[in-house]
């Protein structure tokens, strides 16, 4: 790689030396730009799970996984999970600044006074069985806003862009919530506008119309913080997807209800339902931690220690740092013990020992702690994931329009190695052996 003030990376091939631009990120993030590879070349690259692949310029989140270090538009995720709030780190994310007082006072008014969905999409709930995960019924929900925001739909229209993100943040909690009331079979509850965001959601989820549901603080401020973690990890598996569907010209809604669908797997966003699925199953004496932690390195075995391991992070995670503090100051707020925080603390402390863990740089990540604090809430096990979509939602905008107002716009189109069999003859079936 030349080194000077237009640094150039040459690729020799086939006798030919052809030389091609290194940018430099703001934080001096290194990436050979290979946009012309195939033009100089007829070559493209193969790189599968994207490892080593920049797919845009973003200007939205930082993350350097060596030395652990997470900020969204350059406030590092520690101030902000300290001082903020879930709704000013959505502006933040979605409109590129932290809001003043006023914007801040016109946005959360804007948000609380679209929490509610159109009584007919209430009806749509109905069409789904009860017991489905309620990932798929958010994601049909969400993707179903395009068929009653038609008029918000154009993604070249920055006003109607403004209004689907406006109303996919306001009534993504109340979505969230009624996927859950569907799945027992108790009747919605209104958002209420006196309640701020984390506390309405929480009274969406628990009050019935029978009592007084009052939301205690310290919870809401929990979930708060919870929201605030997961608003944006740049270019992740989910948004990612938000972008690639998107760049057809795909609207919001439909853009956003296949993030959902993408996070949802157990490897992504499923991990925090899946870390729980594990504790309980060795607090249940299915497996001692030692003994689980056997299965996981051998590799006759495809169990994985979930909430641990990270595609970008190979130190602490530092998401994974705030929460485990928050589990500790969360239970005891509430005066409560849990076993299963015992026993995450007890893997931890033997993973971190491991030569297995160290020498592949694998450390807790957002999912390994999440679940506890989402239990200490009363939220669900399949619903943890639902949250995860909640907080996230606000970077998937963010990055969706990001992309939109991009100068090197395109759709999203990768290549591949074709393997396949070369040209042969189509044989009528009765000459078939
Ligand atoms: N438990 C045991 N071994 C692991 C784990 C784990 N959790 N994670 C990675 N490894 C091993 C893996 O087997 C491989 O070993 P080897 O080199 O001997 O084949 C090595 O570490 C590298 O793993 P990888 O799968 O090639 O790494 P990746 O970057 O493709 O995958 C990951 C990253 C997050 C999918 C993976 O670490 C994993 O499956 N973790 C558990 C699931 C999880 O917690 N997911 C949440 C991710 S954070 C939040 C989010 O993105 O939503």
């Amino acid at each position: 790689m030349a080194e000077s003030n237009n640094p150039q990376a040459t690729l020799a091939w086939d006798g030919k030396a052809v030389s091609f631009p290194v940018v430099e990120g703001s934080e001096g993030e290194r990436a050979v730009d290979v946009s012309n590879l195939r033009g100089q070349t007829g070559l493209v690259t193969l790189d599968p799970g994207f490892v080593n692949t920049g797919a845009c310029r973003s200007a939205i989140t930082f993350l350097d996984g060596e030395r652990g270090i997470l900020r969204y538009r350059g406030y590092p995720i520690e101030q902000l999970a300290e001082y903020s709030n879930f709704l000013e780190v959505a502006h933040l994310l979605i409109y590129g600044r932290l809001p003043s007082e006023k914007e801040f006072g016109r946005f959360e008014y804007e948000v609380k006074h679209h929490t509610m969905i159109h009584e007919d999409l209430k009806r749509f709930y109905e069409a789904l069985p009860k017991d489905s995960h309620p990932m798929a019924v958010c994601s049909a929900v969400v993707g179903a806003l395009s068929a009653f925001y038609k008029e918000l739909a154009d993604p070249r229209n920055a006003e109607q862009v403004d209004g689907a993100a406006l109303r996919l943040v306001a009534k993504m909690p109340t979505i969230a919530a009624y996927s859950y009331k569907h799945s027992i079979g108790q009747p919605f509850v209104y958002p209420m506008n006196s309640l701020d965001y984390p506390a309405d959601f929480l009274h969406m989820m628990f009050a019935t119309p029978c009592e007084e549901y009052a939301v205690e603080p310290a919870l809401a401020k929990a979930l708060d913080l919870l929201l605030i973690l997961h608003a944006d990890h740049e270019q992740n598996c989910s948004t990612s997807t938000v972008r690639l569907v998107g760049s057809s010209m795909a609207n919001l809604f439909a853009s956003v209800s296949a993030g959902i669908s993408a996070l949802w797997g157990p490897l992504h966003g499923g991990a925090n339902q899946a870390v729980i699925e594990m504790l309980e199953e060795i607090e249940r004496g299915a497996e001692t931690p030692a003994s689980f932690m056997s299965k996981v390195k051998d590799k006759k075995n495809s169990v994985r220690l979930m909430g641990f391991g990270h595609r970008v992070y190979k130190n602490f995670d530092p998401r994974a740092r705030i929460l485990k503090k928050a589990c500790g100051e969360v239970l005891s707020a509430l005066g409560r013990t849990d076993r299963l925080f015992d026993i995450a603390l007890g893997l931890e402390e033997i993973a971190l020992k491991d030569d297995y863990f160290v020498s592949r740089k694998l450390y807790p990540n957002v999912d390994f702690y999440s679940g506890i604090i989402y239990r200490a809430l009363g939220i669900p096990t399949n619903m943890f994931t639902v949250l995860f979509a909640m907080g996230r939602l606000p970077g998937w905008i963010a990055h969706w329009k990001e992309m939109h107002a991009d100068p090197a716009f395109k759709i999203g189109r990768p290549r591949q190695i074709y393997i396949g069999e070369k040209r042969r003859e189509y044989q009528a079936v009765s000459l078939r052996t």
